[in-house]
């Protein structure tokens, strides 16, 4: 089975892809798979790489790669946009290892389809609909399950700060409602910070969902589903922001060392144990989820949970939560890789 791997590409979250893939190329079984590694620039451009490609830092974006393109129809046919004339063997399955715009929301599973070669993870509109917070919630909302009070901006609203904090209370937060990884997400606390949030947000997209602050834990669950339709729900895992990040930022999740703990299991009761894994599996299911997801939640000092979000391509960085929760669960790296190449097959 040849499994073209794409990672890196034109969201926020290239470098995040990167160390995704990382662990995914070191993981995946070579014996049961041929590798097609493809990565892609941040303006897009889709890089062939050696299929030898490991590297612990991130998985490279070289330039030297032929250029190549799925072929509409194409049933996993790549077109090499190469000099010499020779075309690389087509893939069985395409596992997009990309985060945020371009690679979790639908517009890649898009292309599969156009392409006619299988995909892991979810379809073209659960994908779409988990990217955008505001659809998201909606969703969820409509299936019962709670969540966070918000409002939704659009770039040309009126939106008073005065009037936000009313509804809301404060602090509150500002975030993009398409990204992933905290980018542009701000905390506010003022009518000087609400200003700055919302440029801020509105820089990376359109529609800005404003937020109520939850006081809480922050816990995740994983989510897996098997060729015949079977669902793992993992043990919640937690993450603990540590040090001077106020938030579970970027910088707290990606760049300081010591920004968070993730703890597998999360140490909580086993009723909230069992329903944060009983609200995974209904927020997947109320988004239309295929293959994989990973929901996560604030639990409040009171013991309720709340939704905050479902991410379809969930990171499998070293820090990442959706394999180390799945691990704690018994259901090792390259099982779980088995498993969506499997469930893309079917
Ligand atoms: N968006 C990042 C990769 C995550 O949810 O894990
Ligand atoms: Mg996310």
């Amino acid at each position: 089975t040849r499994v073209a791997i794409l990672y890196g590409g034109r969201s926020a979250e290239h470098d995040v892809s990167r160390l995704s893939a990382a662990n995914v190329l070191k993981a995946i079984d070579r014996t049961r798979y041929e590798i097609v590694p493809i990565a892609i620039s941040r303006d897009g451009r889709w890089l062939l790489q050696g299929s030898s490609v490991r590297d612990a830092a991130g998985a490279p974006v070289s330039e030297d790669g032929v250029e190549v393109a799925l072929l509409p129809g194409g049933k996993g046919r790549l077109v090499a946009v190469s000099r010499d004339g020779t075309q690389p063997d087509p893939v069985d399955v395409v596992f997009p290892v990309l985060h945020g715009p371009f690679g979790e929301d639908g517009s890649v599973q898009g292309y599969a389809e156009v392409a006619d070669v299988a995909y892991v993870g979810c379809g073209i509109l659960a994908s779409a609909a988990a990217m955008d917070k505001d659809v998201a919630k909606r969703l969820m909302r409509e299936a019962g399950l709670a969540v966070a009070r918000s409002v939704t901006l659009h770039r040309n609203d009126v939106s008073s700060f005065q009037e936000i904090a009313g509804v809301l209370g404060l602090p509150f937060f500002a975030k993009p409602a398409r990204q992933g990884s905290s980018f542009g997400v701000s905390k506010v606390d003022d009518r000087d910070g609400f200003q700055q949030a919302i440029e801020t947000a509105f820089r990376y997209d359109g529609k800005v969902l404003i937020e109520e602050f939850v006081e809480g834990r922050e816990i995740e669950c994983s989510v897996l589903q098997r060729a015949d339709g079977t669902l793992t729900v993992s043990l919640p895992g937690e993450i603990i922001p540590a040090g001077k990040h106020g938030f579970y930022t970027y910088e707290a999740k990606y760049l300081d060392a010591d920004g968070a703990v993730v703890e597998v299991p999360a140490d909580v009761p086993a009723a909230v144990a069992d329903r944060a894994r009983e609200m995974a599996r209904q927020a997947f299911q109320a988004l239309g989820c295929e293959a994989m997801a990973r929901v996560d939640f604030f639990l409040r000092a009171d013991g309720s949970l709340l939704v905050n979000e479902v991410n379809t391509l969930p990171g499998f960085t070293d820090i990442s939560m959706y394999a180390k929760a799945l691990a704690a669960s018994g259901i090792g790296y390259s099982q779980t890789i088995d498993v969506l190449v499997e469930h893309a097959l079917a």
